[in-house]
């Protein structure tokens, strides 16, 4: 019922009555007041008139989905809203272990023991970021996992586009940056035999409203709200994202890499330019000429033409 009272009052953007919505949803205006009040609670504001009722002036600040739904262009049926929990991508992927289906969507307010690539753990304050992980159940071949990866990133910078009105770019593998410094980290992972993916879990963490970085990453990492200037509204964003992410992994599963990978290059901010490659034991040099369609990197060293599937790229 709180799901029906949040749309009525969110789509008539204006006052509604006490009487009007019991009328509309056939409850009590008892219970009207009751979802009203935990609304608020949860850092909602509504506006209460006598004689004009109520009005939705904002959402509360969390990433629960009957909030999301409001904003969401598709109904997403998976969205699954944690507290608090080690993180995000050992949750799906214990989901996925247990039967979870493919686009099931977590989202966590605060992750414990977040993850970051090269066993690097990844870190957010309750209401800074962004923190969420997409189970896939493709079924296609092994080979095809990594530039799952290039969809995510594209879905998003879109969402940021759309919300932010901000151009961010990607710096492969996963990164999303801004102006050079990361926005947001991607965590891929997968499960899988010789022949078949069994799932892949695409862990996203986006920097949103921090107000500042520790001395340590203050060089390398940003936030939207450092870069707009203003708070951003994350049950929105998370919306976008959520929307653009799913239509991108869609995209890339039932039309193969040609349908995303155009656009992924023109997104990127390392073609063309020279680089530096940290990949496990080696650190090499060399123009980035741009990316094969499995998702690795083709970048042009002293020594000829050389492939990376993984590895931390710095623009030199
Ligand atoms: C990186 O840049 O190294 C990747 C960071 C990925 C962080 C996200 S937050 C949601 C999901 N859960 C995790 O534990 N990690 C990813």
């Amino acid at each position: 019922m709180k799901k029906e009272i949040l749309e009525l009052l969110f789509h008539a953007g204006d006052f509604m009555s006490g009487e009007q919505i019991s009328d509309a949803l056939g409850v009590s205006r008892a219970a009207v007041w009751k979802h009203i009040k935990a609304i608020k609670e949860e850092g909602g504001s509504i506006e209460a008139q006598t004689n004009k009722g109520y009005r939705l002036t904002a959402l509360p600040d969390v990433l629960k989905k009957e909030y999301i739904d409001l904003w969401t262009k598709e109904d997403h049926e998976r969205i699954h809203y944690l507290q608090e929990i080690d993180s995000t991508n050992e949750y799906a992927k214990k989901m996925a272990r247990d039967g979870a289906p493919d686009e099931s969507v977590y989202i966590a307010e605060l992750q414990t023991k977040g993850k970051g690539r090269l066993n690097r753990g990844w870190t957010a304050g309750i209401g800074e970021a962004i923190q969420m992980s997409v189970l896939l159940r493709p079924g296609f071949e092994p080979a095809k996992a990594p530039a799952i990866t290039f969809a995510a990133a594209l879905g998003v910078i879109s969402a940021i586009r759309q919300v932010c009105g901000l151009e961010a770019k990607i710096k492969w593998p996963n990164d999303v940056v801004f102006g050079g410094k990361k926005l947001c980290g991607i965590l891929t992972e997968m499960s899988s035999d010789m022949d078949q993916v069994e799932y892949i879990v695409c862990g996203m963490g986006l920097n949103v409203n921090q107000e500042r970085f520790p001395p340590e990453i203050a060089d390398k990492a940003v936030s939207l709200r450092m870069i707009t200037g203003r708070r951003i509204d994350r049950v929105r964003l998370c919306a976008a994202m959520i929307d653009s992410v799913t239509s991108y992994f869609r995209k890339y599963i039932l039309h193969g890499i040609d349908s995303i990978f155009d656009e992924y290059c023109s997104n990127s901010v390392i073609i063309g330019k020279e680089i530096r490659i940290v990949g496990g034991a080696e650190t090499m040099t060399g123009l980035c000429e741009g990316f094969s369609k499995q998702g690795a990197l083709i970048v042009r060293t002293a020594e000829g033409i050389r492939e990376f599937l993984a590895g931390e790229v710095s623009v030199r």
